[in-house]
């Protein structure tokens, strides 16, 4: 059955729904109050403090669609299938269901309401963790064999493969984060011509590309602690797969630049560039722009502008990419309007999904800016590159520090000229300067929990207190504009029609200080929405709300939508100081504290 992508979302949507889940409305690609990450990078990262045991607002049974971002794959699209921007599908028992019923109704799923061919499912389940004293997934192995799926068809692979958690394989978790045994359903793409003998050489996980992973259920059902893997309480299944490829392989096709959520971007690119998709050797350019555009256009979206720190240089990256290989397919510098297709193409294929339909103007004048910008660079660039005759690593290195010409366009342009220049030495350079994107955001990739450390949590609930404290002091047209904590301090950006004095910033810090000392206990109800909203409790304007939410209340002090976990009593939080404020754009402030 081939399906729109639109089709496929009310489908899971009415699948779950008949079978008592609730929908939980997707996060911002930028999550707020998660030390953790600089982007939402799969399903479950909204979901953690519930998979935790904090009770959530909308049951234990719950369902969504979440937009992901993967900063980290940037390198690898260009493939058939690997993309940074995605989405993920994903249900939930929070200490409900387990194993017999996710199994079951995910096959449901996939055969009956989508009609897949059982045939070209394959199933891959967990071998067990000796090092860490985890034991292979029986139950699985047998739940998939009632279900009707022949042996021969069910893998068994260790922790790299079938073990999931934030940070990966056991070894790499850090205390506190949740994991477990997982089993993936995969898709056979028959028409992927492989000449390699099934069984050893050719199996579910190997890359021969004629497998694709379709979807995946975590049975979360531990927590790494000092002492090694405990038990959760309550055991979850986290589900996530992929719409994308679902779609894919509802196409029967593994390439998910085919599916209807691609198709009309590539259409415009090619228009554009009047390189056809379809030859090999413009395939790969044109992928990148397609994926790496659409995940800029979201990024903007949802607040991030390019600049070189953070969230803000991978904007920037993902944008210089898109230039570099129009440059290529094209053969001359883009021009941004050449862009401007392919940017309506995304709205309208997201449009009431994650875009509305005059997002498109607020976006274009961004794109248009950093890539003009860029395209200078590209012109110095490739106005040096000309000239050069003996390249030296050195040189190649301040091109890219100085101008931010891409090592790999420099390679690829010198190779067309027979040259080469030394790599060693660039490298050399390279360290010696220190990647700006590693050291700007040291720290925030460790993947997990590296907490719900009390640290955090005493920041978490500091940050509750400034942002009322900030009303107070500013007024009623202060906005919460996002929010970040790590282990080391706290930050927090608002936009205010009028710039506060640093006498106004001095009384926020003595109010909050003033709060901590009267030892006010910290609560949390789930209330309607609606409700929530009548009593004037605070949310982030960004995020859409479930019908029932959570709200925190800090005594009578501070209301505000959010998902916990917070400390019991602000006397535990001690003193605030807050030791940085600036202007971070148009009405836009930003404050830290520790
Ligand atoms: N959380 C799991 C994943 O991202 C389902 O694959």
């Amino acid at each position: 059955m081939k399906l729109t992508h639109v089709e496929l979302r009310k489908k899971f949507a009415s699948f779950w729904e008949k079978n008592s889940h609730k929908e939980v409305p997707p996060i911002p690609l930028v999550p707020q109050n998660d030390p953790t990450t600089l982007f939402t990078g799969s399903g479950m990262q909204p979901l953690v403090p519930y998979l935790l045991g904090e009770p959530h607002p909308l049951g234990n049974r719950l369902y969504d669609i979440q937009p992901c971002f993967r900063s980290q794959d940037i390198e690898e699209v260009g493939d058939n299938r690997h993309t940074t921007f995605f989405e993920m599908m994903g249900n939930w028992s929070l200490g409900d269901y387990f194993k017999k019923e996710q199994l079951a109704w995910f096959w449901e799923f996939l055969t009956k309401e989508l009609g897949l061919p059982k045939e070209k499912l394959y199933i891959t389940v967990f071998s067990g963790d000796k090092k860490n004293n985890l034991p292979p997934d029986e139950e699985s192995i047998e739940i998939w064999k009632k279900l009707g799926v022949p042996e021969n068809k069910i893998f068994k692979y260790g922790s790299e493969k079938n073990w999931w958690s934030r940070a990966g394989v056991p070894d790499n978790m850090p205390v506190g984060e949740p994991g477990g045994p997982d089993s993936e359903v995969f898709f056979e793409f028959i028409q992927v011509p492989h000449d390699k003998k099934f069984g050893e050489k050719c199996h579910p996980n190997c890359d021969c590309g004629r497998f694709m992973e379709i979807g995946n259920s975590v049975f979360m059902q531990y927590k790494k602690t000092d002492k090694g893997f405990e038990e959760l309480p309550k055991k979850n299944v986290d589900f996530g797969g992929g719409l994308e490829r679902i779609l894919a392989s509802l196409n029967n096709n593994p390439d998910v630049f085919k599916t209807d959520i691609y198709t009309p971007i590539i259409k415009s690119v090619e228009k554009v560039s009047q390189k056809p998709y379809q030859e090999e050797t413009n395939k790969q350019k044109v992928r990148v722009i397609a994926d790496h555009l659409k995940a800029a256009s979201l990024l903007i979206k949802t607040g991030v502008l390019p600049s070189n720190k953070e969230r803000g240089y991978f904007l920037r990256r993902l944008l210089r990419r898109i230039s570099v290989k129009m440059l290529k397919l094209k053969g001359t510098t883009v021009n941004a309007s050449d862009l401007t297709p392919a940017l309506k193409a995304i709205t309208e294929i997201y449009q009431n999904i994650y875009f509305e339909k005059t997002d498109y103007e607020k976006i274009q004048p961004i794109i248009e800016e950093e890539i003009n910008r860029f395209n200078k660079t590209l012109n110095n660039g490739l106005r040096i590159l000309e000239k050069i005759e003996k390249p030296t690593g050195k040189q190649i290195f301040d091109m890219y520090q100085s101008y931010g010409f891409p090592k790999e366009l420099s390679e690829e342009l010198l190779k067309e000229k027979g040259l080469e220049f030394d790599k060693k030495e660039f490298d050399s350079e390279f360290e010696k300067h220190k990647n700006l994107s590693r050291t700007s955001s040291a720290g925030m990739f460790k993947g997990g929990l590296a907490d719900h450390s009390n640290q955090t949590i005493k920041f978490h609930t500091a940050t509750h207190l400034l942002h009322q404290a900030l009303f107070d002091v500013l007024g009623p047209d202060v906005r919460q504009e996002g929010s970040n904590i790590t282990v080391e301090r706290l930050r927090f950006d608002f936009s205010s029609p009028v710039k506060p004095t640093y006498e106004q910033i001095k009384q926020t810090e003595l109010i909050i200080n003033k709060k901590i000392k009267e030892a006010i206990p910290v609560v949390f109800k789930i209330i309607p929405r609606e409700e929530a909203y009548k009593i004037g409790a605070r949310s982030f304007f960004r995020e859409k709300y479930p019908d029932m939410v959570k709200v925190y209340f800090v005594g009578g002090y501070s209301k505000e939508f959010c998902g916990g976990p917070h400390v019991k009593n602000t006397s535990e939080i001690g003193q605030v100081k807050i030791f940085k404020f600036e202007k971070i754009g148009s009405n836009l402030y930003r404050v830290y504290a520790k």
